[in-house]
């Protein structure tokens, strides 16, 4: 095993604005790293020249100790594990798991035994030694391609989207496969996905790109308590959080219905601007009625709600505000980089299931402005991000 350091890595194709500009990142050894983006921010290229299968533009590649830049994708040792798991169709798991060390001179029939059995053992194949792939379900196909990366002794694995192709249910089947195999191999993982639900639920860290530039590289907990900028807020998050316009007046803040006092550690920052974006988690608002609003700090306001949808375990409330233009123009550029649909004008709240708000009426409500981010609408900067980690979540 071994672990992987990126310093400045470029990647510039023909005369083409480059796809990768300058990432610099460190993944430890038996770390699992995710490194996630809209389609088309380069996740993929970085992670071919991590394995050699992409020449590198400039920067440096350094997998245990060694600048691997100028190494053949065989000397570097890692293992890609394909979406479609490329078996051999016409040989059994046992031979598919074997077929590296065939390839390799020297060694004995009883070692490569040895090394299958183990890591049948290890990834719960040994009962379908003896099947071909095409009697497998995909989960244990998965399997089979990494235990094949398992005999060789690869230094680390990569994926990239693996389990793209598969339906909802699968995929969650898989996810969580994959999670559980890493943790017991505790191998170097990079794993490339544009999913933020394996994002937030596979990796140890998450490497946030936008344009071939990396944004923010955190857990999941701090990405999500603790983003940097307007981008990552957006990003992650399902219902996204919602954008506000905040005009500045004096200490407070005039929000579409409710008007809250400016944090405080934001307080000084907020006053050299005139309107803001606040970014609040639909988590952030209770229903002023609920047990739940009695004992949380907060601003009390009354709007009017559009549509409510009830989903047995959650309930969403959607309750349509005005932008002006300012806040509204860079809304629908967010939108465009987050490779989405333009952003309606709406707050969507996350009620407890047993909230009485009801469609087409006026709901009396609880803002925990403590827990909103102010992001400045020309950088998308977050003024309230903090450099040592994300808040205690309580
Ligand atoms: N072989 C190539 N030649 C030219 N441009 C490429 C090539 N491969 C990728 N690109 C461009 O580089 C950018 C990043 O692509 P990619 O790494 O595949 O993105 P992702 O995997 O994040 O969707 C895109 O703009 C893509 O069009
Ligand atoms: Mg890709």
């Amino acid at each position: 095993m071994a672990d992987i350091a990126m310093k400045n890595i470029v990647k510039q194709y023909g005369d083409n604005d480059p796809a990768v500009r300058g990432i610099s990142l460190d993944v430890a050894d038996g770390e699992f790293m995710i490194l996630v983006g809209p389609s088309g921010c380069g996740k993929s290229t970085l992670l071919r020249m991590i394995v050699g299968l992409e020449e590198i533009t400039s920067g440096d590649m350094v997998i245990g100790g060694d600048r691997v830049n100028d190494k053949s994708p065989r000397e570097r040792n890692l293992a890609m594990v394909f979406q479609n798991y490329a078996l051999y169709p016409h040989l059994n798991v046992y031979e598919n798991i074997a077929f590296p060390l065939r390839l390799r001179k020297g060694t004995s029939d009883e070692e490569i035994d040895k090394a299958v059995k183990e890591a049948a053992e290890t990834l719960e194949l040994t009962e379908f030694l003896e099947r071909k792939p095409a009697n497998l379900s995909g989960g244990q196909r998965q399997r089979v391609a990494m235990g094949r990366a398992i005999v060789r002794d690869a230094k680390a694995f990569l994926f990239d989207e693996p389990l793209s192709n598969l339906d909802a249910k699968l995929r969650g089947q898989m996810r969580t496969e994959i999670a559980r195999l890493q943790r017991k191999l505790g191998i170097t993982t990079v794993y490339v996905t544009h999913d933020q639900t394996e994002a937030m639920t596979l990796g140890d860290r998450v490497a946030l790109l936008k344009k071939g530039e990396l944004q923010q590289v955190a857990t999941p907990r701090e990405l999500y308590e603790n983003p940097v900028n307007l981008f990552v807020a957006g990003f992650i998050g399902s219902p996204p959080m919602n954008f506000l316009p905040a005009r500045v007046k004096g200490d407070e803040l005039e929000l579409p219905f409710v008007t809250v006092p400016i944090p405080s550690d934001a307080a000084e920052a907020a006053k050299q601007h005139e309107l803001l974006i606040a970014g609040i988690r639909p988590e952030h608002f209770v229903d002023a009625s609920s047990p739940a609003a009695s004992d949380s700090e907060g601003t009390r306001f009354s709007a009017d709600v559009d549509v409510v949808e009830w989903l047995g375990n959650e309930q969403y409330a959607y309750i349509p505000f005005d932008a002006p233009q300012e806040v509204s123009s860079k809304l629908d550029e967010l939108a465009k980089e987050l490779d989405g649909e333009k952003m309606r004008s709406q707050i969507v709240v996350s009620l407890d299931p047993a909230s009485r708000v009801r469609e087409g009426e006026s709901a009396e409500l609880v803002m925990k402005a403590d827990r909103m981010h102010l992001f400045v609408p020309e950088t998308g900067e977050n003024l309230r991000h903090s450099d040592d980690g994300a808040s205690d979540g309580s």
